[in-house]
């Protein structure tokens, strides 16, 4: 069985670094977004289609002699066909029922129990569903018995249908995708749910959790969901408090890390305190204390250099 991995997106909202690294390939826990959804795809599926736009040429060097232990196969646009047009052009390599995955997504659903819903129902389509307080900024679904009577596509706040939210992973039956037209910009959220919304879709709603990782904030919360409960560390050369990642790379001098700290590869750091935050490949720094933030990739932390910091609020420093 294949699954299709949508990881076309710009990643607007976490310039500038996704200036450097496309959006899918940012780390999580120190392991690339897409590489961990294609580690965690269940054995019943034995390829991963990679629907790619922007960083192309990226994805290609990162995938070429690895093992993920699935099959990747990479599928090119020349320009952004949308999330639908996008799965519309990985057609030619769908050989039956297709789950389709926002690359951008931390989740707990059982795929295996959307499968057997899935295959219980007869549906045409099956959507994962969460419930939000405020689902303003997602697609919202309409549903009775399992059945997804209306489909929103980021609804003004206050006509919100319900607050079950499309959370970005799909089964469809091959008829969906042949019903996108090819070569052709489309949403499949604006453009195909709400039409076919009442005839064969249906909703999975599970617990557990959700995380859309696409801004600062959501990024940190990612990556700290990603560390679990069992991320505690060990370092000679730091405290270490709370659930913690450091690579094995990563040299430390006197240091205070934690709690939620993920620290990437060939780090150095002496005398710093590190909480709330991700410390991206090759950050220097001496004597500084970084909270709730993002820092990195290659960047240094000493007086009088280039910073780059993102807060939660998504305020940008240099
Ligand atoms: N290949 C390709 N081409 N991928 C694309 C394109 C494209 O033109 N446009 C977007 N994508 C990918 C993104 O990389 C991301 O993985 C996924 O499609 C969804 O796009 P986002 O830009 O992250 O959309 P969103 O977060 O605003 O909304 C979507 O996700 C929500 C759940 O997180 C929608 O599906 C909502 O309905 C949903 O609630
Ligand atoms: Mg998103």
């Amino acid at each position: 069985m294949e699954a299709i991995i949508l990881v076309g997106g710009f990643g607007t909202r976490l310039r500038p670094l996704t200036y450097t690294i496309p959006k899918p390939l940012l780390p999580l826990a120190n392991i690339p977004m897409v590489e961990r959804m294609v580690r965690n795809l269940p054995t019943i599926f034995d390829t991963a289609i990679l629907a790619v736009n922007y960083g192309l040429e990226e994805m290609k060097n990162y995938f070429e002699n690895r093992n993920v232990g699935k099959k990747i196969i990479i599928v090119p646009e020349e320009e952004p066909l949308g999330t639908g047009g996008a799965m519309r052009n990985c057609i030619n390599h769908v050989t039956g029922t297709v789950a389709v995955f926002n690359g951008d997504v931390v989740n707990s659903i059982n795929l295996e129990e959307m499968l057997e819903q899935h295959i219980n129902k007869k549906a045409k389509g099956t959507l994962a569903l969460w419930e939000i307080d405020d689902p303003s900024r997602f697609g919202v679904v309409e549903l009775k018995n399992n059945k997804i009577l209306q489909f929103q596509e980021k609804p003004e706040k206050g006509t919100e249908l319900s607050n079950l939210i499309n959370a970005g992973t799909y089964l469809l039956e091959r008829e969906i995708l042949e019903m996108i037209p090819p070569n052709q910009k489309i949403s499949i959220e604006r453009d195909i749910y709400p039409k076919i919304a009442g005839n064969g879709l249906y909703g999975f709603p599970f617990k557990g959790h959700f995380i859309d990782s696409g801004t600062p904030k959501s990024y940190l919360e990612a990556n700290f969901k990603c560390l679990g409960n069992d991320g505690t560390a060990s370092h000679p050369g730091a405290s270490i408090r709370g659930s913690c990642l450091i690579h094995k790379s990563v040299r430390l001098i006197d240091c205070i890390i934690g709690p939620n700290a993920v620290i990437g590869p060939d780090v150095k750091l002496e005398k710093c305190v590190i909480r709330n935050s991700v410390i991206l490949s090759g950050v220097e720094g001496y004597g500084c204390v970084v909270e709730d933030s993002i820092i990195g990739p290659e960047i240094s932390l000493k007086e009088d250099k280039k910073q780059i910091l993102i807060s939660p609020e998504g305020e940008i420093t240099f």
